[in-house]
């Protein structure tokens, strides 16, 4: 496995892959888990050659957000990717990344209608930091796809927008959410639950959605269609809630446009964010009659 940690060394390891030979670029933030590993599986399923970044993108955080905290644990995460078969991971300093400084860095500007609601109220600058960075690893690289997890749902919905209007040539895959056996998502930020009663406030999250769910199906059709989704999210979180959680937002959008859906029905997405303590996570799940 190559250990890349400027950007000309990815452009020049690249040129070196052999002619027909499909790239598969997963991007990270490290701190990788069972989740990511989902992720490079998938892109080992799906391409000859896979990559891995990792970077903890300062341009992504905003001020008091966990930039300085995140766990960097690099030689697990070196380890980890070894152990999947990784051909290369690309781990830069923000000094190799933003040579100029991230003030004079140029910045994609993500769309409006996708970036400023939802986390981006509570996040702003977030995914203009994300669509930014995400841009420059897919120059660096040149992968034929990019494999990113489905519980950043508002993200790829973003980075899906910015390929398909900036005519990115990678194609972009969305893996399903990966749970822990109690339902909480996989994510690095989990490392922060360290008491158990955090991590018990944290299932508010996955139980809210998985109540919706339920009660959303045992409707049945047809009123299964015209169920409510803010009476229905008052009587998910009134009975799911954890002491110590603070919710954030619970929403339901249209899984094809992310336009706000009043009622539940297939092909909603949920979305939520809440707080335990300092720790912000979010979960999402997909509405459809079998999974
Ligand atoms: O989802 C993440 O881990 C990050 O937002 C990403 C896509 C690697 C960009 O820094």
């Amino acid at each position: 496995m190559e250990l890349l940690t400027h950007p000309d060394a990815c452009r020049l390891w690249r040129r070196q892959l052999a002619a027909g030979e499909t790239l598969a670029l997963v991007p990270t933030m490290g701190a990788l888990h069972q989740g990511h590993g989902a992720l490079i599986r998938m892109a080992r399923a799906q391409a000859d050659v896979v990559a891995v970044s990792i970077f903890v993108n300062p341009l992504q955080f905003g001020p008091g957000e966990d930039f300085q905290r995140y766990p960097r644990p690099q030689q697990a995460d070196l380890a980890f990717c070894q152990s999947l078969g990784v051909n290369a991971v690309f781990a830069p300093s923000p000094q190799a990344m933003y040579p100029r400084g991230m003030a004079a860095c140029t910045r994609v500007a993500p769309p409006p209608d996708l970036s400023d609601r939802l986390c981006g109220a509570s996040r702003p600058g977030h995914f203009t930091g994300v669509a930014t960075v995400v841009l420059k690893l897919l120059a660096l690289f040149s992968p034929d796809m990019a494999v990113f997890g489905e519980k950043d749902a508002q993200q790829y919905a973003i980075l899906a927008r910015m390929a398909a209007d900036l005519d990115l040539d990678a194609r972009l895959i969305r893996h399903p959410v990966v749970r822990e056996a109690d339902g909480l998502a996989m994510s690095s930020r989990n490392r922060y639950l360290s008491a158990p009663q955090q991590r018990e406030a944290a299932l508010s999250l996955s139980r809210i959605l998985f109540w919706l769910r339920d009660a959303w199906r045992q409707a049945g059709e047809p009123s299964q269609s015209r169920l409510s989704a803010p009476d229905a999210f008052a009587e998910a979180c009134q009975r799911e809630t954890r002491d110590g959680f603070t919710l954030e937002y619970l929403e339901a959008v249209d899984d094809e446009d992310f336009t706000p859906s009043e009622t539940l029905r297939a092909g909603v997405r949920l979305l939520i964010a809440g707080r335990v303590g300092d720790v912000r996570l979010i979960d999402t799940l997909l509405l459809s009659a079998s999974a």
